[in-house]
């Protein structure tokens, strides 16, 4: 579509165009080739656009935070929907945000008016529609288990309407609306406790931080703050000025191996790396090993390949692949090849991606 019919096309659904912009201005790893965009800063403006532009059979790239998204060089053939809203209220035992709202700004206001329930999820970029996406999670918390209801854009009917938890299909940074291109979410209701408490604290790490038994809870206030301690450790807070931080956050999952092949992965373990306790968590079918940790015993130390790269792991966390500044895309792509073959060869496990890729195959 040429770009003056593009301009009438959008011309009354309150988006505002910009064409042939650099995406690797708009994602937090800060790489990604051209495209339109089109910012909208209204709900209004948001459904009217995505509405316009799926009439037309027009690809459609949703983007806020762009806090996971690993975009190509070449950027995208289609129109980059950017959602600039950012409305955030408060109710007597919930939030509402709108998607655009960025969800730290979102998390430090309920626990500054005195609310509990959202503190564990402190510090992670992006914005608040795209947390239920993945079913954001950190420090033993997951969005599915806070969340009420998202309302969503239809995108098949054009209808808009609350769905409940239940419908989404969460499981480990997963829901049904990853990965599918069915819905928008234009909202994200969460419910609060009132008492100020935390939510039970579950991750080793952090009880010990706040020196509180497994489970046990403390003002929201005080988890806040020590849980944006330690992901400013790892290089898990955004800061323009550290390259540790330029990241998508943890590029791979921590897989889940099958209770099956759990004892042939222990066994590969104990084979290249000796009598080491290997972290691991819990999962429905089996069991979550560190990915981080499995990727470096296979070899690759934090801020690998070294410091004339362009593309590293990062110096604090070897989950985080970053771009030291003059990263593209192919650097990113083939320093995530090179870590999952690796690990692949040692351990046997192939590690999955986390972010959401454009224009490229991993
Ligand atoms: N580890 C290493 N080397 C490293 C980093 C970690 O060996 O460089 C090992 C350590 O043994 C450590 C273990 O890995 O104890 C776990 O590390 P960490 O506590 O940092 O957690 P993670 O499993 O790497 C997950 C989430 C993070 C989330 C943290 C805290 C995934 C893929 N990542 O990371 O989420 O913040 O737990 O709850 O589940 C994200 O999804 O983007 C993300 C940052």
């Amino acid at each position: 579509m040429s770009s003056a019919d593009l301009r009438d096309l959008l011309a009354g659904t309150g988006a505002q165009l910009r064409e042939s912009v650099r995406l690797a201005e708009l994602t937090t790893l800060r790489v990604g080739g051209p495209a339109a965009v089109a910012r909208c800063a209204s709900t209004e403006a948001l459904v009217a656009t995505v509405r316009a532009l799926d009439a037309k059979g027009i690809p459609v790239l949703l983007l806020a935070g762009g806090s996971n998204l690993l975009i190509g060089d070449d950027g995208f053939d289609g129109v980059v929907v950017e959602i600039a809203t950012t409305g955030v209220e408060l109710g007597a035992d919930s939030v509402c945000a709108q998607a655009g709202a960025n969800w730290d700004a979102v998390v430090c206001r309920t626990v500054e008016a005195g609310f509990g329930g959202l503190e564990c999820l402190s510090g992670i970029p992006g914005s608040a529609g795209a947390t239920p996406v993945q079913n954001v999670g950190a420090y033993g918390v997951e969005v599915a288990s806070l969340l009420r209801r998202v309302r969503l854009l239809d995108r098949a009917s054009g209808a808009i309407g609350w769905a409940e938890p239940a419908e989404l299909g969460f499981g480990y940074r997963t829901s049904k609306l990853k990965h599918s291109d069915q819905a928008v979410v234009l909202a994200v209701e969460f419910a609060l406790d009132p008492s100020g408490t935390s939510a039970p604290l579950r991750y080793g790490e952090l009880a010990t931080t706040l020196r509180v038994t497994d489970g046990g809870t403390r003002p929201a206030a005080e988890v806040r703050a020590a849980v944006l301690g330690l992901r400013a450790g790892k290089g898990m807070v955004l800061d323009p000025a550290d390259h540790d931080t330029w990241s998508a956050g943890s590029f791979f999952t921590n897989p889940v191996v099958p209770h099956a092949r759990v004892d042939a992965v222990r066994a590969l373990i104990s084979a290249h790396v000796g009598d080491i306790t290997v972290p691991t968590y819990p999962a429905p079918d089996g069991v979550k090993f560190s990915a981080g940790w499995l990727i470096e015993r296979a070899g690759f130390a934090k801020g690998f390949p070294g410091p004339e790269a362009a593309a590293r792991l990062s110096t604090k966390h070897t989950l985080a692949l970053t771009n030291r500044g003059a990263a593209t895309a192919a650097d990113l792509v083939e320093l995530a090849r090179t870590v999952r073959a690796g690990v692949e060869a040692r351990f046997g496990i192939r590690l999955e991606p986390e972010p959401v890729t454009v224009g490229l195959t991993l």
